[in-house]
């Protein structure tokens, strides 16, 4: 049994270790280690907290999979809803669908009872409006360029959550949340509720899941690029390091070339692969006693 997730979710992996060790099963683990970011007021890419779009509305993305089936349920643009993950899981289990966004996304969070919730701090709105300072009143091509500047900005726009297990029964689920590129231009949906871009788990195979840029990791199938690799015998780090190699094609300039990947092979091996040289990623097995924080591979794509 072990819990992978990006650095910013060993607060979740602390947070259900016990009930994991205690029988929690994979796909239960990931969704409530990703409530607990999504109650982090702390952090301002997932959840409550969460930087909103160009207009100041929070509007978030989330995908969760199960990996035995291939079950996997997704929503982009939602608002108002405090665990996007468990509408998500909830557009798996209940709908016949993969993905529901916007209104209809949060029209079905209503009928299955998810819990509402006011997503802006105080934090974040006052960080929304001084990125607005920069603009020039109304909408216009200008207004456009300046706020994709802004939402281009890796300091400021760039983060979202990644869980990935097996549990003791050995079955294997993923979850991915976040509110996405903040001053994002409202209905943008990233790559976190795309399967095949953000997230992707296949038990015969491993998991993958991904932060950074997620125009990027859509045009390339990231996630899955990453279980591909894994299938043909790869080990985790050298199926991040592969999947991360096929973006420098996208032909992008450096500044846009930010993408991290956690992996989790099937047979329970892990890695963490960047363009970031300082990330981490987080993860714990029955061996340790604490989350344990592990340097990513780096990949340089330019
Ligand atoms: N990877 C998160 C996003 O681009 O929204």
């Amino acid at each position: 049994m072990i819990l992978v997730s990006s650095a910013n979710g060993s607060i979740g992996i602390d947070g259900v270790w016990s009930e994991f060790q205690n029988g929690l099963d994979a796909l239960t683990a990931v969704e409530r280690a990703t409530w607990i970011v999504e109650d982090n007021v702390e952090d301002n890419s997932v959840g409550t907290g969460g930087l909103p779009n160009l207009d100041g509305e929070v509007e978030l993305d989330a995908s969760i999979m199960e990996g035995s089936k291939r079950r996997a349920g997704a929503v982009a643009g939602l608002k108002g809803f405090r665990h996007p993950i468990s509408v998500a899981r909830a557009v798996m289990e209940i709908s016949p669908h993969v993905l529901l966004v916007g209104d209809g996304a949060a029209r079905f969070a209503k009928e299955v009872g998810a819990e509402p919730g006011d997503l802006l701090t105080e934090k974040a709105s006052l960080i929304w409006e001084k990125g607005l300072e920069s603009l020039p009143e109304g909408l216009s091509g200008e207004i456009l360029k300046k706020a994709q500047a802004l939402t281009q900005d890796p300091e400021k726009a760039v983060g979202t959550v990644n869980f990935l297990s097996i549990d003791s029964q050995g079955a294997m689920a993923s979850a991915v949340s976040t509110s996405g590129w903040a001053w994002k231009w409202p209905g943008r949906a990233g790559d976190s509720p795309v399967v095949g871009a953000g997230n992707y788990c296949d038990a015969r195979f491993g998991a993958a899941a991904c932060t950074g840029f997620g125009e990027l990791s859509i045009r390339a199938s990231t996630a899955r690029t990453v279980v591909n690799y894994l299938s043909q015998g790869a080990t985790p780090e050298e199926a991040g390091v592969q999947a991360l190699l096929d973006l420098k094609h996208l032909d992008e300039p450096p500044e846009k070339l930010i993408m991290h990947t956690v992996i989790l092979s099937s047979d329970g091996t892990h890695g963490g692969v960047s363009t970031d040289p300082n990330a981490t990623y987080a993860w714990r097995d029955e061996t340790c006693k604490t989350t344990v924080l592990t340097k990513r591979t780096h990949v340089a794509l330019y």
